[in-house]
């Protein structure tokens, strides 16, 4: 099989253009509003797949583990200085496509903004369900392609792609939007089962971000959210299943993601496969477990 390609972020200053200067306190501040509803009080262990510069990993309180996981070493650098050191959290560089763990070693995971840049999302998603233990917790976040506004500017054929089309859209390259009944479908193939959907952002729209108050479009989306149980229209949605199928938890352990041997020792140093000798770096924190 061929390696599908990755949107990269290595050297990117996205948390601070995009999040910090880029006026985007309205979706930061929905996206909380999810998270802390779809969260578990309380866990052992956390995945945190395409995790970025930290962003949400605050938000992720209850768990007494976090592990850290996305592509790009100078994104988890930048949520390591953020977040520090400490037996809590674990910042692996690897990719979504071949992840470096043992089977159910996981009782928690979320995707927030990440499967926007997979092309092979349902790849991604067998992978999540392969280290999630039995009735572990999934949180994915996915861009919407039949949210209203793509609606209306097909109907009135401002956009040729049809939002009701089931397959997903790539609107600029490696930024795709997926249709809310792809992305069920693909959770159920792999042994999920769909607990809640929440829709957020239903006001990203630049005049209203300029010109009423974050407070009132806060409390507005917030209300809102519910209704992804009945409909999906908003350009976000947070959608929180339950992983039916596989093992208990199990011991954490890291897995060659070249050969598929485990267990590797979680060793805070180099990590060599016994079985295929590929030696995994580990520097300033971060293991990483890249395949070049
Ligand atoms: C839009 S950012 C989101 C970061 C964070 N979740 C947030 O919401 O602030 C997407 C992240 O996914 C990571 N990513 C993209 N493709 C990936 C892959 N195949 N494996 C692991 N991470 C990937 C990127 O490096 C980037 O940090």
């Amino acid at each position: 099989m061929t390696k599908p390609p990755i949107c990269d972020y290595e050297g990117s200053d996205y948390q601070k253009a995009f999040w910090e200067k880029g006026g985007r306190e309205y979706e930061d501040a929905v996206e909380a509003i999810a998270l802390r509803r779809l969260l578990p009080h309380a866990g052992s262990r956390l995945l945190e797949l395409g995790a970025g510069a930290g962003r949400n990993t605050p938000r992720y309180k209850g768990f007494e583990e976090i592990t850290l996981l996305d592509y790009s070493h100078t994104q988890l650098e930048q949520a390591r200085a953020r977040l520090g050191d400490s037996a809590r959290y674990r910042y692996v560089a690897a990719d979504a496509y071949k992840l470096p763990f043992a089977p159910a070693v996981f009782d928690a995971a979320t995707m927030i903004r990440t499967l926007h840049h997979l092309k092979e999302g349902e790849s991604a998603l067998r992978q999540v369900s392969q280290v999630l233990a039995r009735q572990g917790v999934f949180i994915l976040e996915f861009a919407n392609k039949r949210n209203l506004k793509a609606i209306l500017r097909y109907i009135t054929g401002k956009q040729k792609w049809n939002p009701y089309s089931m397959e997903q859209v790539e609107f600029v390259e490696l930024n795709f939007n997926f249709h809310p009944r792809q992305i069920r479908s693909w959770l159920r193939e792999n042994g999920f089962s769909i607990d809640r959907q929440l829709s957020v952002s239903h006001f990203r729209v630049g005049f209203l971000k300029r010109h009423v108050p974050l407070r009132i479009l806060k409390g507005l989306d917030s209300a809102l959210q519910w209704t992804g149980a009945l409909w999906q229209l908003t350009p976000s949605v947070f959608v929180k299943s339950t992983h039916i199928a596989g093992a208990a938890l199990q011991e954490f352990a890291f897995r060659c993601p070249q050969c598929g041997k485990y267990p590797l020792e979680p060793l805070p140093a180099d990590i060599a496969c016994p079985q295929c000798g590929k030696v995994y770096p580990y520097q300033d924190g971060i293991y990483d477990f890249r395949l070049k």
